[in-house]
């Protein structure tokens, strides 16, 4: 069992409640991979700098090319007597191939190997979520084409304020996710360099090459501080602030499709396969993928929060809190992954209702700023003045229960006597956003413009 690791100066075994709190195979298991990558590299590295000889290196290198399709195949046997994935494999090593197995760890340490089994688990997972924040941007670009001339109300204080376009509306999240996406493109720069041969804690008296194992890993440089190098998960930390922000952006998109597809709003529904129903009201079509996408913040950002409680009070090097790092970030990453994937499907798939959000992007007044801004730019009004004049406007159309450019020109004209018949044309909303044509602006023109330089980017 474990203690057959590190036996020597104990006299009886663990107690029950020792194990219980100590193993994490449960967990970590999720490393085997990297953690043959890492055993790999060290193997190499140890026998071309014959620190161990070629016989029992090659026969290790056997030995971990079995133990790889075990666990492919599921025939591994992953046993809780033995703590974590890294002593699961060591003891299996050494079931398949006896002695030799001993001479893997020289010059290594669980700690050094932890923190790389972990590198490189974050590190792929900051790819993938990569990945998925770009096929996310192209169901939004895609989507965001298709309606960039479609109206919609914009709102501040989710009240109606000003007419923008559907496909300006959601090129907005195209480029939260796009800085989405550079933070973890900017975490794994970072992170990239290696903390093995950093050894317990002081590093190593043996001639380890710590550069040839970088190398084999993908890393770029090895880390330069060997304490450091056990000690830090700033890596992991980062990535899971970069995880909480995207969720952050998910949500406040997840919230907006619940919002449209309520019945009051009518702005957009999905198709059957991407709602729910309920069990006692037969009218009901509920919006549960985007709720739960909603929801999955609080998941990720509680995983931030989690794991910077761990590490905040952690005298060097390592300490077997760190231990409780890798739940965290696994719960974070699998939460983000589903909803990104949800997300995308939903954006891919939804239906908006082009005619009621157009009907909307009209209604409330949203063209009174424009009506304000004839007045400045035609009668040379004041701003404060046009916005007092237009004030009575908005005042005198709701008393009457119309839209502002269903007021007859002599009523305008008794608010401000310089207005003309002109001023009619910039109170439609198709007018409002076309005139917005300065750069970012929601004008069909600029819409397309950005559409187009985020289709090179991302090609
Ligand atoms: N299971 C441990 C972890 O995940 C591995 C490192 C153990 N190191 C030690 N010195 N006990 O952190």
């Amino acid at each position: 069992a474990g203690q057959d690791m590190w036996g020597g100066r104990f006299s009886s075994k663990p107690a029950d409640i020792m194990q219980a709190i100590n193993v994490s195979i449960g967990v970590d298991q999720r490393l085997w991979s990297q953690d043959l990558a890492g055993s790999r590299a060290h193997c190499r590295m140890l026998i071309k700098q014959g620190i161990i000889g070629a016989a029992d290196g090659e026969a290790i290198l056997g030995g971990l090319e079995t133990i790889e399709g075990e666990i492919r195949g599921g025939s591994f046997p992953f046993r809780d007597s033995f703590e974590d994935i890294h002593m699961n494999v060591e003891a299996r090593l050494s079931e398949l191939i006896g002695e030799p197995s001993g001479r893997l760890h020289t010059a290594r340490s669980r700690n050094d190997q932890v923190a790389t089994d972990f590198r490189l688990w974050v590190r792929d997972a900051c790819d993938r979520t990569g990945h998925q924040l770009v096929a996310l941007q192209k169901a939004l670009l895609g989507r965001a084409e298709q309606h960039a001339g479609d109206l919609m109300p914009g709102f501040t204080h989710l009240q109606t304020a000003q007419p923008v376009t559907l496909g300006h509306h959601l090129m907005a999240y195209v480029e939260m996710f796009g800085r989405d996406a550079s933070r973890f493109a900017d975490a794994r720069k970072r992170m990239n360099e290696n903390p093995l041969g950093a050894a317990a804690l002081a590093g190593s008296p043996f001639p380890i090459d710590r550069h040839a194992t970088a190398a084999d890993l993908g890393f770029d440089r090895p880390m330069a501080n060997s304490l450091d190098a056990v000690s830090d998960r700033d890596f992991a930390l980062e990535s899971l602030a970069a995880a909480s922000i995207t969720a952050g952006h998910l949500s406040r998109l997840a919230e907006e499709i619940v919002v449209w597809m309520t019945p009051m709003f009518g702005f957009a529904s999905l198709p059957d396969d991407l709602t729910t129903g309920s069990s006692i009201m037969p009218q009901k079509r509920n919006p549960d993928a985007a709720e739960l996408v909603r929801a999955k913040t609080g998941r990720i950002l509680g995983s931030f929060v989690a794991l910077s409680t761990v590490m905040k009070g952690l005298p060097l090097a390592y300490s077997k809190d760190m231990q409780e790092d890798k739940p965290p970030v696994f719960e974070a990453f699998d939460a983000l992954d589903l909803a990104l994937t949800a997300m995308t499907a939903m954006v891919a798939a939804l239906i908006p209702n082009t005619e009621r959000m157009a009907a909307a992007a009209g209604a409330g007044f949203s063209t009174a700023t424009d009506l304000a801004d004839w007045l400045v730019r035609e009668l040379n009004l004041p701003f404060r003045k046009a916005h007092h004049v237009t004030g009575a406007a908005v005042k005198m159309a709701e008393g009457k229960g119309v839209g502002l450019a269903q007021l007859s020109l002599s009523e305008l004209q008794s608010l401000e006597p310089g207005v003309t018949e002109a001023i009619y044309k910039v109170l439609s909303p198709e007018a409002s956003c076309a005139s917005r044509q300065s750069f970012g602006g929601t004008a069909p023109e600029q819409v397309r413009a950005r559409i187009a330089d985020w289709k090179s980017r991302l090609k």
